[in-house]
């Protein structure tokens, strides 16, 4: 892990209120695995508290790595604001991401997504195709205008959508389309999700028992590195309340049936 101011490189708007931001620096010889995330400093006094922002794109060769966020509050609203040459003080990379070593060329992998949480799946899936392994994505948005990267994620396997409005694919949340892809009779070797609660609790429940099934989580993040404790989740079966795992550290990712989601 390491602290660097970075610089912004391009940024553009890929939907109302989304915006996609390259940054280069040095930090990404340290970046791996897609799920991983770096914690930004917002350049505003009153502002003490990084923001957790994971990696959508990591390009070594070229120093640079790709965020997608969407502006939800003071903090990313000054990110958008922000111009080519522009430097970010980027803190990273942090937390444990998708392990992509259960699963061998030839085999077939699940790519779950869920809007904002749809950005560290490309990462995930370029991984995945680089070592021949099938994808298959199933990606959903709450509309057509909020949605990105469509392109980008038909061009790396077999790509399924759904809208909650139904104005882009199928009508509803992408529960409906795990059950559809299950009913034709798949047997995906490993599960790779994030998104939203109700996203990442359907798949939880549908691949609980699956020995190679993930699932990225969200909290509320202070330090981001382990120390704070302000982003703990509870563990299955654990009656006491007594242990917890911290997301920043020990997550984002956890293996389904492991945290109460
Ligand atoms: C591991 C991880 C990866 C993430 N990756 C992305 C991503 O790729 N793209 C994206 O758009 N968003 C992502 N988020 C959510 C993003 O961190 C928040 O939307 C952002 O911090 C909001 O900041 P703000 O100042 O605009 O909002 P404010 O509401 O003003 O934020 C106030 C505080 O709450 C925290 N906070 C607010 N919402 C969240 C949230 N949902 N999760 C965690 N902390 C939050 C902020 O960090 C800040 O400390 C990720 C969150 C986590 C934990
Ligand atoms: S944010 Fe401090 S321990 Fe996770």
């Amino acid at each position: 892990m390491l602290q660097e101011k970075m610089t912004i490189v391009s940024q553009k708007s890929l939907a109302p209120r989304i915006f996609e931001m390259k940054l280069q620096g040095d930090l990404v010889q340290e970046m791996n695995k897609a799920g991983q995330f770096i914690h930004i400093k917002v350049p505003s006094e009153d502002k003490v508290l990084r923001r957790p922002i994971s990696l959508a794109k990591i390009d070594k060769k070229t120093n640079s790595c790709t965020i997608i966020y969407r502006v939800e509050g003071g903090g990313t609203a000054i990110f958008s604001k922000m111009k080519a040459g522009d430097t970010l003080d980027v803190l990273g990379p942090l937390g444990n991401g998708f392990d992509t070593s259960v699963v061998e060329s030839g085999q077939t992998a699940l790519v779950i997504g869920g809007g904002i949480g749809t950005p560290p799946m490309y990462e995930l899936s370029r991984q995945l195709k680089e070592k021949g392994v099938q994808v298959i994505h199933l990606i959903g948005f709450a509309s057509r205008d909020v949605m990105f990267y469509q392109d980008k994620f038909l061009s790396l396997g077999e790509t399924h959508f759904s809208t909650d409005d139904g104005s882009f694919g199928l009508h509803g949340h992408v529960g409906l389309l795990i059950d559809d892809l299950l009913a034709k009779g798949i047997k995906p070797d490993a599960v790779y999700a994030c998104g939203a609660n109700g996203l990442l609790k359907a798949v939880d429940e549908k691949f609980a028992q699956h020995p190679n099934a993930y699932i990225s989580m969200e909290a509320r993040m202070a330090c981001g590195m382990g120390a704070c404790y302000a982003c703990v989740v509870h563990v299955v079966g654990d009656e006491t309340g007594a242990s917890s795992l911290k997301v920043c550290d020990q997550g984002p990712v956890f293996e389904t049936g492991r945290v109460v989601v």
